[in-house]
């Protein structure tokens, strides 16, 4: 269809049936209009899975790893394939438009979203968002940049007013939505921040850069609650407002029409737009099945296996990895991580996984037959209780692992009752009548002691044991950040002894539904906790005893989820205890890091190696044992800078000042700050070992490039190791003496190449001209400076292996 089509269907359409396209027909769908043959438009988020309409543990999704850990990969390839994975994800659950990429950057270590974002770096970013965009819209289904822009903490997301200048927006924050587009991104979505004043789903820069100079097509949908007004998002770019029914446009923005406050020329644009979308995911048609690869659930979990162990980050090996099976009777496998992996991250991102590949389960499967794997727990990592599951709970009424969800009216008389494998229900259906929501189950203790039990959402709620009320109060919400309200609402905990050889315990929850306090209830349960001295010196015991140690530790979803930043780097709960505990008897230890983003690693150089599983996706465990015992090698290289402390780090504010968080560090993010800042961090951007050893042994690059044209570093190297790998090579820039403010050096490009021991091979790194431009706020435009730049060669932001100079001409003059 072409615009044409698009404008004869507008023309058909009365005020308030356009309007009515512009707010969500639910959470979930944009609405459709019969008299056009146009049905709903499904969303759903993304990124790490597509959930589907529903938060339904009994229809669960692929899990892939965490953006981050994406990032991690430097393989657009496999990012455009995992984005294949997702397309295929969302027909089957019958979803248009997935919520996904994110495109906001690890400006801080401590962005509570820093898991679901992929770098600290604009090109990267940039190159990894288009590459999952290709991958998904090849299919049919939209991809979703989010969220325009500057949303890259937490902390007040729906107030905070973002302060950075012009260039800095440029350079650093727009730059991968621009990259978005020129992937032929067909949604873009509009944060809930503010930048410069100005919330951002009014904004002008939904029109320039976005509509205007880059030439977006397609739809501005609003960050799910965003538009607040009428006229200003009417007014501005904002195309859909997310989610509906109720929004503040509807009858008022009819009225405002009316009344010539916002043109209905600006109605039909955004109209206009929202049937571009239509017709580009067929929704001008009853929903088909479409063409897509075939894609069995064997394949799925091998591609995905492949994922987490080519995203995986060796950080330091004192020859320790891989592990050599045969030359192992027992491992010790420890921490409370092994056996209970965080995959993903907090918040709307996240999805139910159809199964989880723990890495106990992993490193077992691998050893099976050859050597002895001993568990030791160690303490508990100070995460929250876990929703009850069908691990230690039965349905009363059925008797079935899992519980029971009932939905009673105000006279407690049953409205629907179904059997839940989890006791965390976010979206339950409602009939008419509703007034409370009840999770019940038979808890089987596994433990004697005293049992920490917790109901979690707002408005009132009761919790009993036996009978016995333990809790019952009323928690009024005190937020509207729909993350917390809709996802992770706060549970509210008691305490009750619990024997256990006895029968099973009845627990019943009940959640009174009132408006304005969501829909999420969640029911938890853990046992008494281990004392952690006593949970070292078991840990302890089985590392002597051990050929060698994994100790995996790392995050809670406390510490990384949606709604709210991190107030630290360190490992909770003792983890830091445990593994300077284990390395003391045992040199043989590997600490594997399982979290979305950087962790303060005090002993770092006192153990035998350190890998980042980061959140890793369902096959978590299976890539992780790939990698241990050198099946693959693990591919990763760090896509964000890991720092020494905290208190080290260059860039660490996310809480606003008086509703205003400056970026005062303007170009300077990343390790383009630690180098201004002239400290060496832990880890630099860019950094990973792999099995294998490289020589870099020539470098040709060309000595004058004309400005505005891309040009080829070509670098020779050789594989100097035992065995066949991968390199991912970089290419750096820098300009002494530059007119303008510049980074102590910038990333301009990289290549991965691989080579069979011994052998040479040639890397060529584009380097595309937008590296070495710069924005010109006094002329409103792009600018490349002539003269002498610096290339550097190198394996990361901090270990260069080449230096030259490029001299960049004008262009000569056309006309
Ligand atoms: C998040 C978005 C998400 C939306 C819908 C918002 O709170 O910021 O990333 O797509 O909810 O779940």
């Amino acid at each position: 269809m072409d615009d044409r089509t698009f404008d004869r269907h507008i023309g058909k359409l009365t005020l308030e049936q356009k309007v009515r396209l512009l707010t969500g027909a639910t959470t979930w769908r944009a609405a459709g209009e019969g008299g056009i043959a146009l049905r709903e438009i499904v969303m759903s988020d993304g990124p790490a899975g597509v959930r589907g309409e529903a938060w339904d543990e009994r229809r669960p999704s692929a899990l892939l790893p965490s953006a981050s850990a994406l990032g991690a990969l430097w393989d657009e390839a496999l990012v455009e394939e995992l984005g294949g994975l997702l397309a295929a994800e969302a027909v089957r659950k019958g979803v248009d438009v997935v919520l996904a990429p994110t495109l906001n950057l690890h400006r801080t270590p401590l962005g509570g979203r820093h898991f679901e974002c992929f770098s600290e770096d604009p090109e990267l970013t940039g190159r990894n968002g288009a590459a999952l965009i290709r991958g998904v819209q090849a299919h049919g289904v939209a991809a979703t940049a989010k969220h325009y822009v500057a949303n890259d903490s937490e902390t007040d997301r729906l107030t905070v007013d973002v302060r950075a200048s012009e260039r800095t927006l440029r350079e650093v924050y727009l730059a991968p939505f621009e990259a978005a587009v020129e992937a032929g991104v067909w949604l873009v979505m509009a944060g809930y921040n503010s930048v410069n004043g100005v919330t951002m789903t009014s904004h002008p820069l939904l029109d320039e850069p976005l509509k205007g100079e880059w030439g977006f097509d397609g739809v501005v949908v609003s960050d799910w609650g965003a538009v607040r007004f009428t006229e200003g998002p009417a007014r501005a770019a904002l195309d859909l407002a997310m989610p509906g029914p109720q929004s503040p446009w509807g009858a008022a923005l009819v009225q405002a029409v009316k009344e010539g406050r916002v043109p209905e020329k600006a109605v039909d644009d955004k109209v206009r737009r929202l049937f571009r979308l239509a017709d580009r995911v067929g929704a001008f048609a009853p929903r088909r099945r479409r063409h897509l690869p075939v894609r069995g659930s064997l394949n799925t979990r091998a591609l995905l296996r492949r994922a987490a162990a080519a995203g995986s980050v060796l950080l330091c090996n004192q020859g320790l990895l891989p592990l050599d099976p045969t030359e192992l009777s027992t491992v010790a496998v420890i921490g409370a991580h092994a056996a209970s992996p965080r995959t993903q991250g907090g918040g709307s991102a996240g999805v139910f996984p159809s199964a989880v590949v723990t890495p106990l389960a992993g490193v077992r499967a691998r050893l099976r037959g050859r050597a002895r794997v001993v568990h030791a727990p160690g303490p508990t990592p100070g995460a929250a209780a876990a929703p009850l599951g069908t691990d230690r709970c039965d349905d009363p009424r059925s008797g079935a692992p899992g519980v029971l969800l009932r939905v009673l009216d105000e006279s407690g008389r049953e409205l629907l009752a179904e059997h839940r494998l989890s006791g965390r229900q976010l979206e339950p259906d409602l009939p008419p009548g509703a007034h409370t929501v009840e999770i019940s189950a038979l808890l089987r203790p596994q433990r004697t002691g005293e049992w920490t039990v917790g109901v979690g959402g707002f408005g009132r709620m009761t919790l009993t044991v036996d009978g016995d009320t333990i809790l019952d109060g009323v928690f009024p919400r005190e937020t509207d950040d729909p993350a917390v309200v809709h996802v992770n609402p706060p549970v509210q905990q008691a305490r009750t002894e619990l024997t256990s050889k006895r029968r099973p315990v009845h627990l019943v929850a009940r959640r009174e539904l009132v408006p304005g306090c969501g829909r999420a209830t969640v029911v938890t349960a853990a046992p008494p906790e281990p004392d952690p001295e006593s949970a070292v010196a078991a840990a302890v015991e089985a590392a002597r005893e051990a050929d060698a140690a994994i100790v995996v530790v790392g995050t809670t979803e406390q510490d990384e989820t949606e709604g709210r930043d991190r107030g630290d780097l360190s490992l909770g709960g003792c983890q830091d205890d445990l593994v300077r505990a284990v390395a003391a008897v045992n040199p043989r230890t590997v600490v594997v890091v399982n979290s979305g983003g950087p962790v303060e690693m005090p002993w770092r150089n006192d153990v035998g190696a350190v890998l980042l599983m980061w959140f890793p996706g369902q096959e978590a465990g299976a890539g992780l044992a790939d990698v241990l015992f050198g099946l693959q090698e693990p591919g990763g290289r760090l896509p964000t800078t890991w720092g020494t402390s905290l208190a080290d780090t260059p860039v660490t504010r996310t809480r606003p000042a008086e509703g205003r968080l400056d970026y005062a560090e303007g170009l300077h993010v990343g390790h383009r700050a630690w180098l201004r800042a002239g400290r060496a961090p832990a880890f630099w951007f860019g950094h990973g070992l792999g099995y294998t050893t490289w020589e870099y042994e020539a470098v040709d690059a060309p000595a004058r490039v004309t400005a505005g044209e891309a040009f080829t570093v070509r670098v020779r190297l050789r594989n100097t190791g035992a065995r066949a790998g991968r390199e991912v090579v970089q290419v750096y820039v820098a300009r002494p003496g530059s007119a303008v403010e510049r980074p102590v050096r910038w990333f301009a490009g990289y290549a991965a190449v691989r080579a069979e021991a011994g052998r040479t091979v040639t890397a060529e790194v584009e380097v595309a001209p937008r590296a070495l431009r710069h924005w010109s706020e006094e002329e409103c435009a792009w600018s490349t400076e002539p003269g002498p730049y610096r290339l550097m060669v190198g394996r990361s932001a901090g270990d260069l292996r080449w230096e030259g100079e490029v001299t960049v001409e004008r262009r000569a003059c056309t006309g």
